[in-house]
């Protein structure tokens, strides 16, 4: 396995193993961009409402990447238009098409049909390759499901050993749904716990190296976020060890339905 390596999708289209979150990524966005992709990174992970699109496109365009050798995700907010807040999005990042838009989290009032049949017709119209949801339940899928019939590829959710959910987990693989793992680094709160620290000293790796490796492991799809390149390089490089089945047992104990934005919304 290495950053390129990719996952089959339920509907036939593959996304590389992890990717780089971009939330918060104010200080000099495309010049980040620009090194993830020279380090290997080949998945973005954006949002209409980041501010990182317009760098986005500049790292790309820099980097001088091939349109086929990279993914893109990014997603539409629950109020509005998801038709045409997608075409705003390929604006923004300068592309004419995504590999997987999301709705960002549910509307207040349910679970969004109307923002779901608007990225449906986005998709019917080869603006996003694959659909999918973030920060929904179990519950919020099944009803977007029962009202359209159109399974979320993905759902994109707070995940790290402190804080998920076997029965997501179990949920989604039912289904074929990949959860990709945001703050998959707790925002850098969890990275002194001490039984991460002595597994991470094991391997000879750092904390943040070994949460990452944990997503990986369980087939969950990690979006680190890094400003800094020495950060960008140390999230990159997890490929070449493996963490035993008494560690992961270990980190899998840790959880305690953790948040660093507040709660988790799925649980
Ligand atoms: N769908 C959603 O609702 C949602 C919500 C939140 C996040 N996300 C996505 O998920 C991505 C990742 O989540 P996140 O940004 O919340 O948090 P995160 O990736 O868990 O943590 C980012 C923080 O960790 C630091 N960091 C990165 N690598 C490190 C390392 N090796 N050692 C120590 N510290 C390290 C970063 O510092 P520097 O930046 O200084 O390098 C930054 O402060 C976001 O950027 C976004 O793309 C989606």
């Amino acid at each position: 396995m290495d950053p390129r390596t990719e996952i089959a999708l339920r509907t036939g289209n593959r996304m590389p193993v992890m990717g780089v979150g971009t939330w918060q990524l104010t200080n000099d966005t495309a010049g980040t961009i620009e090194a993830a992709l020279e380090l290997g990174y080949r998945m973005i992970d954006t949002s209409g409402d980041y501010g990182t699109q317009p760098g986005i496109a500049e790292g790309i365009k820099r980097s001088g990447i091939e349109r086929g050798a990279f993914y893109l995700v990014t997603k539409v907010e629950e109020v509005g238009d998801a038709y045409q807040a997608t075409r705003r999005n390929l604006d923004e990042l300068q592309l004419d098409h995504v590999d997987l838009m999301l709705i960002h989290r549910p509307p207040k009032t349910g679970p969004g049909e109307d923002l779901w049949r608007g990225l449906m017709r986005a998709k019917e119209e080869g603006l996003t390759r694959d659909i999918g949801v973030s920060n929904y339940s179990t519950d919020l899928i099944d009803a977007l499901i029962d009202a359209t019939g159109e399974v979320p590829t993905v759902n994109q959710i707070e995940w790290s050993p402190f804080g998920y959910s076997e029965d997501m987990l179990r949920y989604a693989t039912e289904r074929h749904i990949v959860i990709q793992a945001y703050s998959p680094l707790t925002r850098t709160k969890r990275l002194r716990n001490e039984a991460l620290a002595e597994i991470a000293a094991k391997y000879n790796k750092s904390p943040a190296q070994v949460l990452i490796r944990w997503n990986l492991r369980r087939a969950t799809v990690p979006l680190p976020k890094a400003n800094q390149r020495r950060h960008l390089e140390e999230n990159i490089n997890v490929f070449d060890f493996e963490i035993s089945e008494g560690d992961m047992e270990i980190l899998n104990g840790l959880n305690e339905h953790y948040s660093s934005l507040g709660t988790l919304p799925y649980v």
